[in-house]
C-alpha cells in the first residue's frame, strides 16, 4: 500500500503549525513568563528554541522524512538496534499519553465555549464563584466525559480521512481563523486601560528569577511547544517527501509558533490587568482568572466566544498530531487499516483520558510526568540517534535533499546545526535536567 503524504509544503507547514501552536502557546507560556521574571523567561526560553528547539525539530522531521515510516521503525532503521526500535516506541507512548490529558483537557474547553453561549459565565463577580462553578461543572461526569468525548469525536472526523484530506486540510481551514481571532484579540487587549502597564509588568527582567527548576520549564516548554520529543514531528516528517527542504519549511514553524506564544502574553496580560486582577497558574487562569474578566469587561462575552474558540481550534490541531504516531505506529507495523487505527487509538486515549477529565490533579500528574520527564528523554533520544548514531555527514547530507542551494551551503547554517545536534542540545538537556532532579 503506498504510503500517504502531504499535498503540498505549505500544506505540511501549516499542519505543523497546527500541531505546534496549542494551549501551551496561548495558556501556558504567559503565565510562565508572568511568573518567571518577564522578559528574562523570555529570554531563557528563546535560547533553549535556538540551541535545542530548533534543532531538535530539524532532527525529528529528518529522521521521519530519511525513512517515511512511524517512529518505532524510523528509529529502529536508522539506529539498527532493538535498544532504538524500543526507544522509537517510547515517543510513540509518550505521544498516547499526551494525547489523552489533552483530550480531556480540551473537552473541558469545548464545554466552556457551550457554557459562554448558555451564558453561565457572563456574570461572575470573583474567583471563588467561578472556582465554584467550575468545580461544579468539571466534577460532573457526565459534563466533563461528554465533552471529552465530543472532542475525541471532532478528532476523529479529521484523523479518519487521512493525512492530505484530513490533517492538511484541517489545518488550512483552522490555523489562519485562529490567527485572526488571536489578532482581534491583541488588538482589543491593547486598546484596555493600562495596556502599557500590564506590557511592562510583561516584559520586566526580573533576573533572580532564574533557578534550575526555571531553566527546566524553559527547556520544557521549548519541546511541548514545538511537538517534539513524542514521535508527532518525526510521524509528520515520515509525510514529506525529499523535495521538499527541511530547514527553510522547519523555520517558519518555529517562528509561528514562538510569534504566537508572545502574542498570546500580550492579549492574556493586557485583558486580565485591565481589571487589576493577574494571570493565574495554567488552569486556574482558563477557568477561573479569565471568566472573570470576561464577566468584567465590556464585549466580555464576544471576547469570550473569541477567546475559548481560539483556545478550541488551536487545541483541536494539536490533539491530531499527537494521536497520529500511535495510527502511524498502528498502520505501519501491524498492517491495520487507517480508520481501524484511528478508532482503536482515539478510543484507548479517551478512555486513559477519563481520570483526568474528572480530577485536575490527575490531569497535572500527567502532564507533568511528559513534559518535565518523557518529552525531554524523547528529544534526547532522537539527537543522539542522529548525533551518535547515524552519524552527522549523513544527516547532512540528508538535509541537502530539497534544500534551497544558498541555505544549507552557507557554512554558518551547517555549522549551527551539527553543532547543535550533535553537541549543545544533548548536553543541555542532561545538565538541567540533572540540575532540576538533583541539585
Ligand atoms: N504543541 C502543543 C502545544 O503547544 C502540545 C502538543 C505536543 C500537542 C505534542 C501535540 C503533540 O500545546
Amino acid at each position: 500500500m503506498k504510503r500517504e503524504a502531504w499535498g503540498s509544503r505549505f500544506g505540511f507547514m501549516l499542519a505543523a503549525i497546527g500541531s505546534a501552536v496549542g494551549l501551551a502557546n496561548i495558556v501556558r507560556f504567559p503565565h510562565m513568563v508572568g511568573q518567571n521574571g518577564g522578559a528574562v523567561f523570555i529570554v531563557l526560553y528563546l535560547i533553549c528554541l535556538v540551541v535545542v528547539g530548533f534543532p531538535i525539530l530539524i532532527t525529528e522531521i529528518l529522521i521521519g522524512r530519511t525513512t517515511h515510516r512511524n517512529p518505532q521503525g524510523a528509529f529502529q532503521e536508522l539506529g539498527n538496534t532493538k535498544k532504538w526500535k524500543y526507544a522509537g516506541l517510547f515517543t510513540i507512548i509518550t505521544g498516547f499519553v499526551v494525547s489523552a490529558f489533552y483530550c480531556a483537557l480540551s473537552g473541558w474547553i469545548l464545554g466552556y465555549v457551550v457554557e459562554v453561549l448558555r451564558g453561565s459565565i457572563n456574570n461572575l463577580a470573583n474567583i471563588s464563584e467561578a472556582t465554584q462553578l467550575f468545580s461544579s461543572l468539571t466534577q460532573s461526569p457526565i459534563w466533563s466525559v461528554s465533552y471529552h468525548f465530543l472532542f475525541m469525536i471532532l478528532c476523529v472526523l479529521v484523523l479518519y480521512s487521512g493525512v492530505k484530506k484530513g490533517l492538511e486540510r484541517a489545518s488550512k481551514l483552522m490555523m489562519p481563523l485562529m490567527f485572526i481571532v488571536l489578532l482581534l484579540l491583541v488588538i482589543f487587549g491593547l486598546t484596555m486601560d493600562g495596556a502599557g502597564q500590564a506590557l511592562e509588568y510583561l516584559l520586566a527582567p526580573n533576573w533572580s528569577a532564574i533557578t534550575p527548576a526555571v531553566c527546566l520549564m524553559a527547556l520544557g516548554h521549548a519541546f511541548f511547544t514545538l511537538s517534539l520529543g513524542q514521535g508527532t514531528m518525526v510521524t509528520y516528517g515520515s509525510y514529506l517527501s525529499q523535495k521538499d527542504s527541511i530547514v527553510s519549511t522547519c523555520f517558519p514553524v518555529a517562528l509561528a509558533d514562538t510569534l504566537v506564544s508572545l502574542l498570546s502574553a500580550v492579549a492574556v496580560f493586557t485583558i486580565v490587568f485591565s481589571v487589576d486582577m493577574t494571570p493565574d497558574a495554567g488552569i486556574g487562569l482558563l477557568f477561573k482568572t479569565l471568566p472573570v474578566v470576561f464577566s468584567k469587561i465590556s464585549f466580555g462575552f464576544w471576547i469570550a466566544i473569541a477567546f475559548f474558540l481560539l483556545v478550541a481550534l488551536a487545541a483541536l490541531t494539536s490533539e491530531i498530531s499527537a494521536l497520529e504516531p500511535s495510527i502511524a505506529y498502528l498502520v505501519d507495523e501491524w498492517g491495520w487499516s487507517r480508520k481501524k487505527a484511528t478508532l482503536f487509538t482515539a478510543g484507548g486515549a479517551f478512555a486513559l483520558g477519563i481520570p483526568c477529565a474528572l480530577y485536575t490533579n490527575v490531569l497535572e500528574f500527567f502532564d507533568f510526568i511528559c513534559t518535565a520527564i518523557m518529552i525531554p528523554m524523547g528529544g534526547l533520544f532522537a539527537v543522539l540517534l542522529i548525533g551518535w548514531r547515524w552519524g552527522m555527514p549523513k544527516a547532512i547530507l540528508e538535509l541537502s535533499f530539497g534544500a534551497k542551494r544558498n541555505l544549507l551551503h552557507r557554512y554558518a547554517v551547517e555549522k549551527y546545526i551539527y553543532v547543535c545536534i550533535k553537541y549543545i542540545a544533548p548536553f543541555v538537556i542532561i545538565l538541567i535536567a540533572a540540575n532540576a532532579f538533583l541539585g
